[in-house]
């Protein structure tokens, strides 16, 4: 089993998310193309990787009355969260054990994460189990074939730039574009609509990757009402 976990408790990789990823203007066109639709006053989100829960402060900028849960491997990042948003629930899960996880949520968010851990499918699968209404997540994608294979394709640890000590890799998955869609429709049994929006760019600076381009893509799965 990986120790992930170690990787994002890292000082340097946490402080990232001091500042980073924690306003409006830091979603990604993808992201803000199908959350914006989504989001609707007294709503419920679950947050899969909310790192320092930077999701619930750009939500809180659209709305006044929403629940936030967001959960996380890392600790160091939790404890952080809950330090900054106080009025939300944080909890730390473990890859193999997402069992504080309960309950069911209107829109779940799954957002830079599946790329860069081994058991992203079952991610994705838990999410959907406890999605009410819309899950949104986001997969590294090649016309190529797929490449999971640390070996072939990682990502440097060095977030924010001040890492020498590139020992501690993730994976960076790249997954073949027709396999992504099979695998989201597969995993998320009885949507009533799965959709994708995306772009082509480099991978992330630290990955090292067999492709110098990848396609970055959101997904939208919605349950039927
Ligand atoms: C790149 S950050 C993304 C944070 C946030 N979702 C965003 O989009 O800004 C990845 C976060 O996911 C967490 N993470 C990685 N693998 C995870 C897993 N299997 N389950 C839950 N959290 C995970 C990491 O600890 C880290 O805080």
């Amino acid at each position: 089993m990986s120790n992930n976990a170690e990787s994002w408790n890292q000082p340097n990789v946490v402080s990232f998310f001091d500042t980073n990823r924690a306003t409006t203007s830091d979603i990604y066109p993808s992201e803000w193309f199908f959350l914006k639709e989504q989001l609707k006053e007294g709503m419920s989100i679950l947050d899969i990787g909310c790192a320092q829960g930077g999701f619930a402060g750009m939500i809180a900028e659209h709305l006044n009355d929403f629940t936030y849960t967001g959960v996380d491997i890392s600790e160091e990042m939790i404890s952080k969260a809950k330090e900054k948003y106080p009025q939300h629930n944080f909890h730390i899960v473990k890859e193999n054990d997402y069992s504080k996880v309960t309950g069911k949520y209107d829109v779940s968010l799954v957002l830079g994460i599946l790329h860069l851990h081994e058991t992203w499918r079952n991610t994705i699968q838990i999410a959907w189990n406890h999605t009410k209404s819309s899950l949104i997540l986001d997969l590294r994608e090649v016309f190529e074939e797929t490449v999971e294979d640390k070996k072939k394709s990682y990502f440097k640890m060095d977030i924010n730039g001040s890492n020498d000590d590139y020992s501690e890799v993730l994976p960076y998955n790249l997954i073949n574009s027709g396999e992504a869609l099979e695998i989201v429709n597969s995993i998320c049994t009885g949507a009533e609509k799965i959709s994708f929006y995306g772009y082509s760019q480099d991978p992330a600076k630290t990955a090292v990757t067999p492709t110098n381009k990848i396609f970055a893509s959101v997904y939208l799965a919605q349950k039927g009402r």
